[in-house]
């Protein structure tokens, strides 16, 4: 019989969601992946889309990068940092994810967006939800708004303005390593 150690740190790896140059959604994805690397209940990754180097004139599982796969396969969560491009995501990232079938069946997936205008990438979010589900993850209920990128992030250093953040991303991390579903069910139970 099959046997889970649920004692372990779950391993959630962050994607950094565009190529982009000068993206601010890279500060976005350091401020989530140091929360990350601060808990003792997840262990995680950096993944840049950037760095996986697939081909133009294919598609799908027949361009697969092998590291890519692999962590892909190791994972038991995905926290996808994202930029809104045009009220969407970005075509490389869907191209990234598409190369990948059985690696995400069942596992969770939380998606945290990045605008420059005030919504923090929630249009993002909503085109993303549906082609995470085809590809079997299952998508939490929480996600965290980055919005106002441009000022949020200092240019320089990349610390980031509001303090709020931290509080947000933790909140969605907890429901991620599922170690608060007592608190988010409970407005639901007192109401009976
Ligand atoms: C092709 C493209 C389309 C964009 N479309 C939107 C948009 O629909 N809504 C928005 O708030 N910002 C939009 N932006 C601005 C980005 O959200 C902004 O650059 C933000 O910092 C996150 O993206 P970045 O990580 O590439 O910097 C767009 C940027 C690009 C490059």
């Amino acid at each position: 019989m099959d046997t889970q150690d649920f004692t372990r740190p779950i391993f959630a790896p962050v994607i950094m969601g565009t190529s982009r140059q000068g993206r601010a959604s890279e500060y976005a994805a350091h401020f989530v992946f140091d929360r990350v690397s601060k808990r003792s209940d997840l262990r995680t990754d950096f993944i840049d889309i950037r760095n996986i180097r697939l081909s133009i004139d294919d598609a799908g599982e027949a361009i697969k990068d092998s590291g890519f796969s692999a962590t892909v396969a190791k994972a038991d969560a995905l926290i996808l940092v994202v930029p809104e491009y045009n009220h969407s995501f970005p075509g490389l990232l869907k191209h990234v994810l598409d190369t990948n079938l059985k690696e995400y069946i069942h596992k969770a997936a939380g998606v945290c967006g990045v605008s420059a205008g005030p919504f923090g990438g929630v249009r993002m979010i909503q085109s993303l939800l549906p082609v995470l589900r085809e590809l079997g993850l299952v998508t939490i209920f929480s996600d965290v708004y980055f919005g106002n990128a441009g000022k949020l992030f200092d240019p320089a250093t990349g610390a980031i303005a509001d303090p709020a953040s931290t509080g947000r991303v933790d909140k969605f991390l907890n429901e991620l390593a599922r170690r608060d579903l007592g608190n988010i069910f409970e407005p639901m139970a007192s109401t009976r």
